[in-house]
């Protein structure tokens, strides 16, 4: 996150909604709502993880740790009702190859003309072939594990990389 705020988005942070398209039980979802966003919005195609994130995320605000309103959604990310306004889009390697490149013909069709409101985020990025010459990369690295995130995801990898996007302007 903190890379992309030095990457220069187009935008204030608080303009932007954030999507975690495939949010599990919403760890990321949890995390982003404690910056101040528009909005913070987990996809969950599986129902019992979207309960769990549901009831993390109520747990979370309770708690005063949420500065952004979340919003969590039980259904496929290729029918999400996109948000008005500017959007950070953010996957953990959330679907195969033909998901993926579904989900970026919709991006640049909702996006078309106004690039600027449009920032990804993949991380463990498996199918980053689907941004092709449409999109420009804006950075690529492997950023190392808090100890804390560690134990939160065993099964994640320090030697994954994260990637970041914006629509290239033609
Ligand atoms: C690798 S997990 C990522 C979990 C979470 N974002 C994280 O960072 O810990 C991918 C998730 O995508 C979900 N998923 C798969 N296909 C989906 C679809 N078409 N729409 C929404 N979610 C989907 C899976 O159920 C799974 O929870």
């Amino acid at each position: 996150m903190k890379k992309w705020f030095e990457s220069g988005p187009a935008h204030a942070i608080g303009d932007y909604t954030f999507v975690d398209f495939g949010c599990g039980k919403g760890r990321a979802v949890l995390l982003a709502s404690e910056m101040r966003f528009r909005e913070v919005v987990g996809v969950e195609l599986n129902t019992g993880l979207a309960e769990l994130a549901q009831e993390n995320a109520e747990v979370w605000t309770k708690a005063g740790k949420a500065l952004s309103p979340i919003r969590i959604v039980c259904g496929d990310a290729l029918e999400l009702e996109w948000p008005e306004g500017p959007c950070l889009l953010y996957m953990y390697n959330p679907f195969g190859e033909q998901v993926m490149r579904q989900l970026v013909e919709r991006i640049q069709s909702r996006f078309a003309g106004r690039p600027r409101d449009l920032e990804v985020m993949y991380q463990k990025p498996e199918q980053a072939v689907v941004f092709g010459d449409g999109f420009q990369m804006v950075w690529c690295e492997a950023i190392a594990m808090s100890e804390e995130d560690r134990v939160a995801d065993p099964v994640a990898d320090p030697k994954d990389e994260s990637q970041a996007y914006r629509l290239r302007v033609s």
